[in-house]
């Protein structure tokens, strides 16, 4: 593993093996991809990437498509550890595009508690968007807080901290073309 010269966090990376190969990684995506397409034949969608963590993915995804589509980014911060609210969290990058009447996909990392998701769809909603639908990355099941699913997904995992592809730990590991899981 070159580049990565945080020597704790290497450590715990080079510790654990894969969770998902980049080989593994290209071909789910671009079934996703796939699926993404067949849904919305016809049509333009406008994907919404969420900062940091899903624009390796969002930067994959769209490239496999064989619909056209438009890009757009937000970015969300949960503040107070051990929140269990969305009333917690705030929109730290506004999407810039206008939604209204859009087939909109939001495109993000990993849903785990599924609180960011749930005030995201519901901030994105007010706008009337003439549909919304998520595409995950990864789906972490067994931290849900919110009953939240994600339409399209990648991978499902049960638990676990995972890193690579766009996710990181501490800003560290998005680099990785594999998905690690550092801590199980
Ligand atoms: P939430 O708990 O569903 O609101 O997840 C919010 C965010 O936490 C995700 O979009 C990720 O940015 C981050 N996150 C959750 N689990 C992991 C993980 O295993 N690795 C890296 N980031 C994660
Ligand atoms: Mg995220």
């Amino acid at each position: 593993m070159t580049g990565c010269q945080n020597g704790s966090y290497e450590v715990k990376i080079m510790k654990r093996k894969i969770l998902f190969s980049k080989e593994t990684i290209d071909q789910r995506v671009r079934e996703l991809a796939d699926e993404i397409s067949q849904e919305y034949e016809g049509r333009e969608i406008l994907m919404i990437g969420v900062l940091k963590g899903a624009f390796v993915f969002l930067a994959d995804l769209i490239r496999s498509l064989s619909i056209p589509c438009e890009i757009d980014f937000t970015r969300l911060a949960s503040y107070g550890a051990g929140t269990v609210s969305t009333e917690n969290i705030v929109v730290t990058k506004k999407i810039e595009m206008p939604i209204k009447g859009r087939d909109v996909v939001i495109v993000e990392d990993i849903v785990d508690t599924g609180l960011t998701l749930t005030y995201l769809i519901n901030q994105l909603k007010k706008e009337r968007p003439r549909s919304l639908k998520v595409c995950a990355f990864i789906d972490k099941k067994r931290k849900r807080k919110i009953p939240i699913e994600a339409d399209f997904v990648g991978f499902t995992i049960e638990d676990g901290f995972v890193v690579g592809y766009g996710l990181d730990v501490n800003e560290k590991a998005r680099f990785l073309p594999d998905v690690y899981i550092i801590e199980e």
